[in-house]
């Protein structure tokens, strides 16, 4: 259950995820409730007028100690991370940004006595040895991007804060997730929410995965659903406390192009695999999520044709009020 009374600090807030999830929690929590915090101020204005504001690098300590002062937190969501392509242009940052964040935070709750962290971990936590159909929860992880090891490193030191200082951390490992309010950075899933805005622009979208690359995926009502259901969740019920593993779909871009298709029957798809191809193929195909469903009652609500018809349908409405403001 939600204590409403609770302030919340979200940091990362006007990513992909940080941009929806910051807005359902302040419908939870009230708008003055919940602190959004980025390195550079909201673009979207919902996110900008419905509470606070606070201008973080979760890599300076002082910011945040002086954040935590102002506010007394009662949980953290630490969002901020470089994503899988990105990471492997500059990997030592890549390392210090989502390591040493990671610390900042888990420590910052601990000094700071608050009750409850949510952390994204990531299918990219898998990699080539990975068995990849179904993979389960405990199996083989040999990530081979920084992002993966990072995120694979990042759940070992959640796990260590909870046994030996029992500060309450959640985690999910995402598949890839898609939605139309905010773009994602740097991801190799990325391509799965860049097809639909060309789609309805009347474009041929250029595919950097080949057609037949299959990768779990989420749209980013579950994805919102999931990561509350979890936060909620009675602490004796969160029985994962590395990250717990996540899916609701899994589909190739031929098979994304097809379910597009049945509204917009014109649109064309060409494919140029680039360093990003090689990524895809280390993770898995399809997730077995039964820990997640078991513990805390998951259940994704939308399947491939049902995300696309609702992404076609807001992204057009989004587009037509862009054109008249
Ligand atoms: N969506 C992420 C990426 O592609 C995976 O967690 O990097």
């Amino acid at each position: 259950m939600a204590n409403t009374s609770d302030t919340v600090l979200v940091i990362g807030a006007c990513g992909q995820l940080g941009s929806e999830l910051t807005l359902e929690l302040r419908n939870l929590y009230g708008g003055s409730n919940v602190v959004a915090a980025d390195i550079s101020a909201p673009k979207q204005a919902d996110l900008r007028d419905s509470g606070p504001f606070e201008k973080v690098d979760v890599l300076d300590t002082k910011v945040l100690a002086d954040l935590a002062a102002k506010y007394k937190f009662k949980q953290i969501y630490h969002l901020a991370a470089v994503l899988s392509a990105t990471g492997e242009k500059n990997p030592k940052f890549a390392w210090k940004l989502n390591m040493d964040g990671l610390f900042n935070v888990l420590d910052l709750a601990l000094e700071q006595k608050v009750e409850k962290v949510y952390w994204p971990s990531s299918i990219a936590v898998f990699g080539p040895s990975t068995p990849r159909q179904n993979t389960p929860q405990h199996t083989i992880m040999d990530p081979n991007t920084v992002y993966g090891i990072s995120k694979q490193a990042g759940e070992r030191w959640c796990e260590y804060y909870f046994q030996k200082y029992g500060l309450d951390v959640r985690s999910l490992r995402y598949p890839g997730l898609i939605g139309y309010k905010a773009l994602p950075g740097g991801g190799t899933t990325d391509y799965a929410v860049d097809i639909y805005h060309k789609a309805l622009e009347g474009e041929t979208f250029e595919c950097f995965l080949s057609g037949n690359t299959y990768l779990p995926m989420m749209y980013m009502p579950d994805a919102i659903k999931a990561t509350l259901d979890l936060m909620h969740a009675p602490a004796e019920q969160v029985k994962v406390r590395d990250s717990y593993n996540l899916s609701a779909m899994s589909f190739s871009p031929e098979e994304i192009t097809a379910s597009i298709q049945k509204h917009l029957p014109d649109f064309k798809i060409t494919y140029k695999p680039d360093s990003r191809q090689q990524i895809a193929d280390s993770w898995p195909q399809s997730i077995d999520d039964s820990a997640a469903q078991q513990d805390w009652g998951w259940k994704p609500a939308y399947d491939l044709d049902a995300m696309t018809a609702d992404m076609l349908l807001n992204l057009k409405k989004m587009k037509e009020e862009q054109t008249l403001a």
